[in-house]
């Protein structure tokens, strides 16, 4: 029945404090060598909720797909992201690994944009990351189908009840899947109140990685 008590918010993710602008790198004379540290100090760590990008993919055709996805883990090296094997995000990245993600911080304070290659994780990395993910999202995984989609609310309500009755605590489902995205470009983009917004581009160097300094 679509009148039934739910409650009143999903745990998906949180904001994250707003931005001293004044002490961000990103603003300094000289912008940090490593991108991947400048990214951790930006990022939540591993015990803190997760945020949200968008991630870009092209189809066969060439043609751009943009959705939202959660950013599951930023490990020091790769953003990893979980996500249906069946979809069709899983379906370009099997001809075309290139992928862009788009980090948008609360406030318009921050923008993180990584160009990379995706790769597959392995099964027991992905079951990790299932196992982190909130009750109502390990839920989603297995009951968010294009059969349960075309039903009526109120099926799909009951449907959720007794899927959530029958399994309290799920396993990973069979098409549930990870990638990790390694960056070749970063770009890290701050705001300010009294000055231009600007970005730090990070391409490949021979001894790491050339920062140099973009208008926003
Ligand atoms: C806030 C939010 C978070 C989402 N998180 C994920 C996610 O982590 N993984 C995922 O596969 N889809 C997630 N989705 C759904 C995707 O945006 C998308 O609709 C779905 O994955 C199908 O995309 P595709 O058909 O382009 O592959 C999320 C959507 C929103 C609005």
């Amino acid at each position: 029945m679509s009148g039934a008590a739910h409650p009143a918010s999903i745990s998906i993710a949180v904001e994250v404090p707003v931005i001293d602008h004044a002490s961000d790198p990103v603003h300094a004379a000289d912008p940090p060598a490593d991108p991947a540290a400048l990214a951790a100090s930006w990022l939540p760590g591993p015990d803190e909720d997760r945020i949200l990008m968008t991630l870009s993919t092209v189809s066969p055709e060439g043609v751009p797909h943009a959705r939202t996805v959660m950013l599951s883990d930023f490990d020091g090296a790769s953003f990893s992201f979980h996500t249906d094997a069946s979809s069709r995000k899983v379906a370009d990245l099997a001809v075309n690994p290139r992928v862009a993600l788009t980090i948008l911080w609360p406030g318009f304070t921050r923008q993180l944009v990584v160009e990379g290659l995706a790769t597959r994780v392995s099964d027991a990395s992905a079951a990790r990351a299932y196992a982190r993910r909130s009750p109502y999202l390990r839920q989603l995984a297995w009951v968010n189908t294009p059969e349960v989609a075309a039903q009526p609310l109120a099926a799909r309500e009951e449907g959720w009840a007794r899927f959530a009755a029958a399994h309290p605590d799920p396993e990973p489902p069979a098409g549930w899947v990870g990638f990790a995205v390694r960056p070749e470009r970063w770009l890290f983009w701050v705001s300010h109140p009294g000055a231009p917004s600007r970005r730090i581009e990070y391409t490949p160097s021979a001894t790491g990685w050339s920062a140099r300094p973009l208008p926003g």
